[in-house]
């Protein structure tokens, strides 16, 4: 008998929401034909410009309107000339004209498909999910009308059998394990288990019924498999498993996770490799001082200096850098928290731990006070940005080193030259985001110290 997952349950109702929504969209595309005019919310628009949008403006009854294909560029409406669904429409009040453009989630939606090819395809990600549902709404649209009002009791009696058929998380689980504890299983099988088992353990529950079942040394296994796509799966599995899940974290390491993670980074060949497992890495020690405190004394922080030299690319410098930023900011928040808060027993532990993860005279000696300013080269404003971070985070360790570094008083002056031009030139095209601002006043800050 063949089962049907939660995961496929999940896209039956979303197709019976979309199918819902639309049928919404029809009726109110019959009773409001008007242009509805709204305060313009878009910052691209003009100063004093007013925005009329209409989502339905349509159609099929109106046959001696003359319908224009909007593009990604604005053109102007003539009289008579209607748009299709979906377009942006604005009126523009200082010139009379209406002008229309492809609309936002259409626009969106091209330029995402441009991008497609470059970006890495290797995660399932929430915009990918978006994309499917789009594309299952534009097949829906294109269905009989017939088709899109099926009796509600046909529905219903579906969803019942469905329902019926459903195998829990639980049980999912245990058959997916068993299989991967079965010899007989090819590696082509385990990789496409390890992909269900990541989408299951975001969910807190089943990454600690994941535990329970004793399927963490199967995850390790696979960490330290000669196979680099098992290993990459494997670690990808253990990081979606610990983020945010105290209880997980505390069975890997109680299950040696943190010594086979150390082991394969400083191991794998393979960058793909490499950047799963610090993200396992980064989830395991994500505030949890005791694994942290373990992680500096089996020489973690040596390992990741080695990858970090090792690293052309500036892709695991970042995560690396991002990655002791983090621990810099938890510990000072944790003892900063202890200035006001109240009496908390746990809380004390807890400072009591911090206390024990000596991080920063590992920093000072293991050169990081140098190489976290090389990450300022990187031509990544993002990269530039965690470097910046990061540097402040270490400064009370690293300020003698950081003032005879003349490279990175160089670094500093022209990031901020280059900074304030990118803001002149926002300033006068009216878009100023903010971001850049914010980065002059990290180097400022930084520069401030220094001094
Ligand atoms: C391995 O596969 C064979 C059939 O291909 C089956 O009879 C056997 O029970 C399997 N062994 C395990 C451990 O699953
Ligand atoms: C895997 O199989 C062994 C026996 O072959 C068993 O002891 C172990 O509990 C199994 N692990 C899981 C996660 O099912
Ligand atoms: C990893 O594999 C090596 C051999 O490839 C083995 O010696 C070692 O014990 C394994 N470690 C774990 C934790 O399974």
């Amino acid at each position: 008998m063949k089962y049907i997952t939660t995961r496929g349950w999940f896209l039956l109702l979303s197709a019976s929401f979309l199918l819902c929504s639309h049928v919404v969209r029809v009726y109110t595309q019959k009773s409001e034909g008007a242009l509805t005019v709204v305060e313009n919310t878009d910052d691209k628009g003009g100063e004093g410009e007013v925005v009329a949008e209409d989502e339905e403006v349509v159609t099929v009854e109106d046959e001696d309107l003359e319908v224009v294909q909007p593009t990604e560029e604005w053109q102007t409406l003539k009289p008579g000339q209607t748009v299709p669904a979906g377009s942006h429409v604005r009126l523009n009040l200082q010139t009379g004209e209406r002008e229309v453009r492809l609309g936002e989630e259409k626009l969106k939606y091209w330029t995402q498909e441009h991008r497609e090819t470059d970006e890495s395809k290797s995660s399932f990600n929430f915009d990918e999910l978006k994309r499917a549902m789009k594309k299952m709404k534009e097949e829906l649209n294109l269905e009989s009308l017939a088709s899109r009002f099926r009796p509600l009791e046909e529905l219903k009696k579906d969803m019942a059998e469905l329902d019926l058929l459903m195998e829990t998380d639980v049980q999912i689980l245990r058959r997916l394990l068993d299989q991967m504890n079965s010899t007989n299983t090819t590696t082509e099988q385990r990789l496409s288990i390890l992909l269900e088992l990541e989408y299951l353990v975001h969910q807190v529950d089943n990454a600690q019924t994941l535990c329970s079942m004793g399927g963490l040394p199967l995850i390790l296994d696979g960490l330290n498999s000669s196979d680099f796509r098992l290993q990459e799966s494997s670690a990808f599995v253990l990081g979606s498993a610990l983020s945010t899940n105290p209880v997980v974290q505390v069975k890997a390491v109680e299950n040696g996770a943190l010594q086979t993670l150390l082991t394969t980074l400083a191991t794998a060949e393979s960058v793909s490799v490499k950047k799963k497992v610090l993200f396992a890495l980064a989830s395991l020690l994500r505030h949890f001082p005791f694994a942290q405190r373990h992680f500096v004394t089996h020489g973690g922080l040596q390992i990741l200096s080695e990858l970090f030299k090792a690293d052309g690319g500036g892709v695991l410098r970042t995560r690396i850098v991002t990655m002791l930023y983090d621990m810099i900011s938890e510990k000072e928040l944790i003892s900063q928290a202890g200035l006001d808060s109240v009496q908390d027993p746990s809380h004390e532990e807890r400072v009591h731990q911090y206390s024990q993860v000596s991080l920063q005279g590992e920093l000072l000696e293991k050169g990081w006070c140098s190489m976290v300013p090389q990450l300022l080269q990187s031509a990544e404003h993002d990269y530039r940005e965690k470097a910046l971070r990061a540097l402040l985070a270490m400064a009370p360790v690293c300020l003698d080193q950081y003032r005879s570094n003349a490279a990175l008083a160089g670094s500093l002056h022209s990031l901020r030259l280059q900074y304030q031009e990118i803001i002149q030139s926002e300033m006068i095209l009216g878009e100023e985001s903010g971001y850049f601002t914010e980065l002059v006043e990290l180097i400022d800050a930084l520069q401030v110290k220094m001094q």
